[in-house]
């Protein structure tokens, strides 16, 4: 048997394919590509996390876009962050030339340029869907996480959601948040103290400076209604999965409003979707680009909920794929749980490149085929050394992979595109519509005064939650659902009330 037999055997025998499959590309060996010897990635391990890494310009973002696209055509929907704004070609057609069509000849998959369903959406002012949150939904162990704050403070945190809770005032944005502070302070001094006991004003100017300090990083455009419902990720148009394109080329230089978003995202995907346990195929894959951007300035609190959400995800169907230069970027606690691993080529420039390359080449299955060390530096554009989890969860043997070329358009789109699929969007009429935020905070000044007033007229302590508000309260979440408008915020006080005093997801682990 010859070495490239044995090489087209043994990865066919590691690879072991029942069930229905993406193709990325197929193996290299010696400096050739082999015929016949295609690298596939079951859709039954896509839930179980994935990584892409490599050096700048050696083709991690277009691996990102292949595999979207192959799920995409399996009606697998996809959620891909853009910070660098060069993904929105997905929605148009790619162009076939000489040097693609060999490509795809020796791949052995045919090039079928198509535009493909894309959902632009953005958590600032750029164009498309806008993703808000309400601080409600959020809960008080994120807003406390995200805010870095310590046990005092996080019970002040606590002490507001509860105050909330029992009076019904909608936590909508941070300007609520902010006036709560200032009502705990200042004319609720004497209410808090009596339900909750003394509440320190140091730790309340703590809280108002840190969410100021959010704030500057552009956070109140992403607070507030109308939350987005995570279910409009899971969408097909003709059979083929809607790819949603977040849009975040503004946000580079505001790590912690992304960590935020993040952590966010998760947890409210991780909330919502039921349990699905090992299914055929994931229900969505998300795939982070410059993930490293994620990680880099998180505190150890927010790292550990985002592995704790990353690890727990993958029963509810969802793969999450971490793109960024060099695997180190990622936390070890995540990367042991990565399941497909696409190593694009490293350079070595200085001697502590060489180490960080023969570390990374530690962390993959040896191959009697390769050196990986050697690999790593010799692998040219768009191609990576390859490990999936087969169907069985055992990983696949090490393949040097030519990837395929994107069938959608490698460039992106113009202005006049954007604007059109925007324009045509369903989605976008949906989320961004000016809901009347003035009126939440009108309805929290107006509840608080009365509140203030109760507080004056009453001449005994009060009991905790009087029997008599019962009443008011049932009538108040009637009135909140007698308009679309304001359904959203019943829908808020819906979860916060579901969501309980220590946040959902802690409550659910
Ligand atoms: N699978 C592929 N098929 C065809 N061309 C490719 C492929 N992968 C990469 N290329 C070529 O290499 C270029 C760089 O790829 P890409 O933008 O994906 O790199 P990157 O690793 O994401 O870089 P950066 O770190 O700068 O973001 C592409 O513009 C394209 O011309
Ligand atoms: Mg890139």
């Amino acid at each position: 048997m010859s070495n490239t037999e044995k090489f087209i055997s043994t990865l066919a025998d590691g690879q072991v394919y029942k069930k229905d499959f993406i193709i990325l590309g197929t193996g290299i060996l010696d400096g050739e590509s082999i015929n016949g010897a295609q690298i596939k990635i079951p859709l039954k391990t896509l839930n179980r996390h994935g990584l892409i890494a490599g050096a700048t310009g050696t083709g991690k973002t277009k691996t990102l876009q292949v595999i979207a696209e192959q799920l995409s055509l399996k009606g697998i929907p996809s959620v891909l962050m853009d910070l660098k704004g060069d993904l929105s070609g997905l929605a148009k057609p790619g162009t076939a030339n000489d040097f693609i069509k060999k490509r795809s000849e020796v791949i052995g998959v045919d090039y079928d340029p198509m535009g493909l369903p894309v959902e632009l959406m953005s958590i600032s002012n750029e164009k498309g869907v806008k993703l808000k949150a309400t601080v409600s939904e959020f809960g008080p162990v994120l807003i406390s996480q995200i805010l870095e704050l310590n046990d005092t403070q996080r019970g002040v945190i606590s002490l507001i959601f509860r105050y909330c809770d029992v009076n019904h005032l909608p936590l909508l944005d941070l300007k609520d948040m902010k006036r709560v502070l200032q009502f705990i302070t200042n004319e609720g001094k004497e209410a808090i103290q009596k339900e909750f006991g003394q509440v320190s004003s140091a730790s309340v100017n703590t809280i108002m400076r840190k969410i100021i300090e959010l704030e500057q990083q552009g956070a109140e455009e992403f607070f507030g209604e109308r939350s987005f419902d995570v279910e409009d990720f899971v969408r097909t148009e003709n059979g083929k999965g809607v790819i949603s394109v977040i849009r975040l080329t503004d946000i580079q230089n505001r790590p912690k409003l992304f960590s935020t978003f993040m952590l966010s995202l998760l947890s409210e995907i991780y909330e919502t979707f039921p349990e699905q346990g090992d299914a055929d195929q994931p229900k969505l894959c998300l795939f982070i680009d410059e993930a490293h951007l994620v990680f880099s300035n998180a505190s150890n609190d927010l790292l550990e909920k985002i592995e704790a959400i990353v690890k727990l995800i993958r029963s509810k169907g969802v793969g999450v794929y971490f793109c960024t230069q060099t695997p180190t970027d990622v936390p070890e606690n995540i990367l042991g749980q990565l399941g497909l691993k696409v190593q694009h080529a490293l350079r070595a420039f200085t001697a502590k490149d060489r180490k960080a390359i023969s570390k990374t080449a530690e962390n993959y299955p040896d191959s009697p085929f390769y050196k990986t060390s050697e690999v790593l530096t010799a692998m040219g554009i768009g191609e990576a050394l390859v490990t999936a989890l087969n169907e069985k969860g055992i990983p696949t043997p090490l393949a040097h992979t030519l990837v395929r070329a994107p069938i959608t358009r490698m460039d992106i789109l113009e202005n006049s595109e954007i604007l059109d699929l925007v324009s045509n969007s369903k989605l976008v009429n949906k989320y961004n519509q000016d809901i009347d935020r003035e009126s939440a905070f009108e309805m929290l000044e107006k509840k608080m005064i009365q509140v203030e007033e109760e507080q004056q007229k009453a001449t005994l302590p009060k009991p905790s939650l009087p029997r008599s508000k019962a009443k008011e309260e049932e009538s108040l979440i009637e009135e909140l659902s007698k308009n679309t408008m304001v359904r959203q915020l019943g829908r808020t006080i819906f979860r916060e009330l579901t969501r309980g005093i220590l946040g959902s997801f802690s409550r659910k682990r």
